[in-house]
């Protein structure tokens, strides 16, 4: 029988250390908070997710392009998108009077855990001030001639500041989308939570424009967010670990004329923020044509009229799916009197689809024959693992523990009838099958 456990963030980090998923990034110089490096296992994970991302939001659709934009933008974006800005990309900060140390305001739990640290000592905070996330640096080779230039805090502006690229080159009639998956940089105060809060992460999104009209801005919101959740929840969530949260007007971001999250419900602290849907009006283009002096409307052949469209955004992060994807599939079960942990991954997004064992290891004929199932499997099915070490029930385990859905393995009888075993990891059951159903069984079931 498996049970699934309430799952603690430390079994998940130990667990993506251990079996080569996720590191502390620059770990041996005693690790960047707020970075982390992701290990073989781990990258073919998050790989899988952002394919799956990126063929159903972008290759399956007409109406999708995808795009790749630089990390590095001029300051005078992030002024024109409002995150410098009073109201832009900034945390409440308030600053212990005895340390010095500056925590986020609005997290009570930093501020308690903070106060621990000065054990019989009456802490006072400073009031709380705006601090700005976005990460500067400078390019150029000397001081003098250096340009201040900002990481981008949200993906979103690089394909904001080429629509009218888009237009020239593409020639793309309303409505239509850019998609686009990569890195972001916040300088997040208390980056926590393992890979919920980093400095440096991955999103995914969705900018869709339309016409500025209300009501076909009303329906094209709620497609997005219907589109958005089902997806969500295809990665292989159950439907009462997800909810929808509309954001409060004071939570708003200064973009968006409403904004609603999915959440997940963590193990480790309740519903948390895993994706967003944001309905940001006309902010983004009106304001880059404001800044840079271009035009970034559009002209709208049937009506004769030009205007600025609006934006519907879909908006993920990669890590926080890595993380909440992980959480979910995270199982304890005890499975031939054994205790064991697994990971119950959708297939199609395990790191490893399928490992083929020869029963025993120190059998010539069967190694080779073993090796021979392994080598045509590859052809067919790439991410593919050889394991000959230790017994077979370890074998077993270790592939368990890193989400491989089918264990093949090649014994005696395999000699005399060319059958092998398959061995399924929810539950341990076994069939036999002759070697040349076995690459089409699996792409099947991968599916
Ligand atoms: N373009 C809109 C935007 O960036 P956001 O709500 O600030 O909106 C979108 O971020 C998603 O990016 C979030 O739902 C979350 O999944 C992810 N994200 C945001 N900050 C993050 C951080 N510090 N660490 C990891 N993921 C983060």
């Amino acid at each position: 029988m498996s049970e699934k456990e309430n799952t603690s963030l430390e079994k998940i980090v130990s667990l993506c250390k251990r079996r080569g998923f996720v590191f502390q990034g620059s770990e041996i110089y005693g690790g960047l908070a707020g970075t982390y490096d992701y290990g073989p296992y781990g990258n073919d994970l998050r790989h899988n997710i952002k394919q799956y991302f990126w063929q159903k939001f972008v290759l399956d659709r007409e109406d999708v392009y995808g795009m790749s934009t630089a990390i590095l933008m001029p300051r005078k974006v992030w002024d024109a998108s409002g995150h410098t800005s009073e109201v832009g990309l900034n945390d409440p900060l308030v600053e212990c009077k005895i340390c010095h140390e500056r925590v986020r305001a609005d997290q009570q739990e930093v501020i308690s855990d903070h106060e621990k640290t000065h054990k019989n000592k009456k802490v006072e905070w400073t009031e709380p001030v705006k601090f700005n996330l976005l990460v500067e640096t400078k390019l150029g080779s000397s001081e003098k001639s250096s340009t201040e230039v900002n990481l981008r805090g949200e993906i979103t502006q690089g394909v904001h500041v080429n629509f009218k690229n888009i237009l020239d080159s593409m020639h793309p009639k309303l409505p239509f989308g850019i998609g686009q998956i990569g890195k972001a940089f916040r300088n997040e105060i208390t980056p926590r939570d393992f890979l919920f809060r980093q400095r440096e992460f991955e999103q995914m999104e969705i900018q869709y424009y339309i016409k500025p009209e209300e009501t076909e801005g009303d329906r094209v919101y709620d497609y997005w967010k219907d589109e958005a959740f089902s997806w969500y929840l295809s990665l292989g969530f159950s439907k009462e670990n997800l909810r929808w949260r509309q954001h409060a007007s004071d939570e708003l971001a200064h973009y968006a004329k409403d904004a609603w999250d999915i959440e997940y419900n963590t193990s480790f602290a309740g519903w948390k923020e895993a994706w967003g849907v944001h309905h940001r009006k006309d902010w983004d283009l009106k304001r880059h044509s404001q800044y840079s002096g271009v035009d970034l409307s559009y002209y709208d052949e049937e009506k004769k009229e030009r205007f600025i469209p609006w934006d519907i955004e879909c908006s993920g992060g990669v890590d926080r799916a890595v993380l909440f994807v992980l959480l979910e599939a995270y199982t304890e079960d005890v499975l031939s009197d054994e205790p064991r942990v697994y990971l119950k991954l959708k297939p199609s997004l395990a790191p490893i689809k399928v490992a083929v064992f020869p029963l025993l290891k120190n059998k010539p004929n069967l190694v080779t024959k073993a090796r021979g199932v392994y080598q045509a499997l590859k052809k067919e099915i790439p991410q593919v693992m050889w394991d000959d070490n230790g017994n077979i029930g370890k074998r077993y385990r270790r592939q368990d523990e890193i989400g491989t859905p089918f264990c093949v393995t090649v014994d005696f009888n395999t000699l005399t009838d060319e059958t092998v075993t398959v061995r399924y990891r929810d539950n341990g059951l076994q069939d036999r099958l002759h070697i040349n159903d076995l690459a089409a069984f699996l792409k099947e079931k991968l599916k």
